[in-house]
């Protein structure tokens, strides 16, 4: 478990996410697979992505009941990816029931990473829409307890919350940072955002960038830029 880079292939279909991955000929990069890709492309985008050398975090954000949790989970081990996630509001039994279900019989198992809060729900909406009155940032440290307690490997969260949640779930908690922009680049629709070496000052294990190695003019060396400056 080190520090990478994972960049998060937002792609409408198969064609597309190819003629990226074939940019990359030396390093393979760990790769991020959305919910659009996989219910595009289905699971066997998963397995191909696997066997031509890249690691893969199945970024399908789990909540359900946590028998159906833990049954599906047991599902996506099958197809042998490295990281994959669900949200910590499905709250503890479902947290366990996936890593019952996603631990392989050997005892191995992929990396299981909790969304606390969506950063497209605000204050406002927490308190009128779903009556939670908490201050969010109060929430997101007390659900990455919660996912800490149940016995995942870390969370997604802002890099600028990735101090917060190693203070209170322990440095070797995982924090899988999206919001991340090179310092001279588009933010987009990102409004909080590090760049990849603040990210590392601030102890992010893993950062995740879409657009800014996608959509650049040269992928491959906006990728080594970004694990230059983040790696080192
Ligand atoms: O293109 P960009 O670098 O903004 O991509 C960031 C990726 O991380 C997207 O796949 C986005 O859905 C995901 N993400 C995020 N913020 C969150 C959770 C996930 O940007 N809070």
């Amino acid at each position: 478990m080190g520090k990478d880079v994972i960049i998060a292939c937002d792609f409408a279909g198969e064609r597309e996410v190819f003629d990226f991955l074939g940019l990359f000929r030396d390093r393979k990069p760990f790769v991020k697979i959305g919910m659009e890709l996989f219910y595009a492309a289905g699971p066997a985008i998963v397995r191909e992505i696997k066997k031509r050398g890249h690691r893969i975090f199945l970024d399908l954000k789990l909540h359900d009941i946590p028998n159906t949790v833990r049954k599906t989970m047991a599902v996506l081990s099958g197809l042998d990816v490295d990281m994959t996630n669900l949200h910590a509001a499905g709250a503890s039994a479902m947290m366990r029931g996936a890593l019952e279900g996603l631990t392989r019989p050997d005892g191995s198992r992929p990396l299981l990473i909790a969304v606390t809060q969506l950063t497209s729900t605000d204050e406002e909406t927490m308190r009128k829409e779903l009556l939670i009155p908490t201050p969010i940032a109060e929430t997101v440290l007390h659900y990455a307890k919660n996912a800490a307690q149940a016995g995942l490997d870390g969370v997604v969260c802002s890099p600028l919350e990735a101090e917060g949640v190693h203070r209170v779930c322990g440095s070797g908690f995982l924090t899988v940072t999206p919001g991340v922009r090179f310092a001279d680049g588009e933010r987009g629709d990102q409004k909080r955002v590090m760049t990849p070496a603040e990210a590392r000052l601030v102890g992010s294990d893993y950062i995740v960038m879409g657009r800014p190695i996608t959509g650049a003019a040269d992928p491959v060396a906006a990728y080594h830029r970004a694990c230059a400056e983040f790696i080192g």
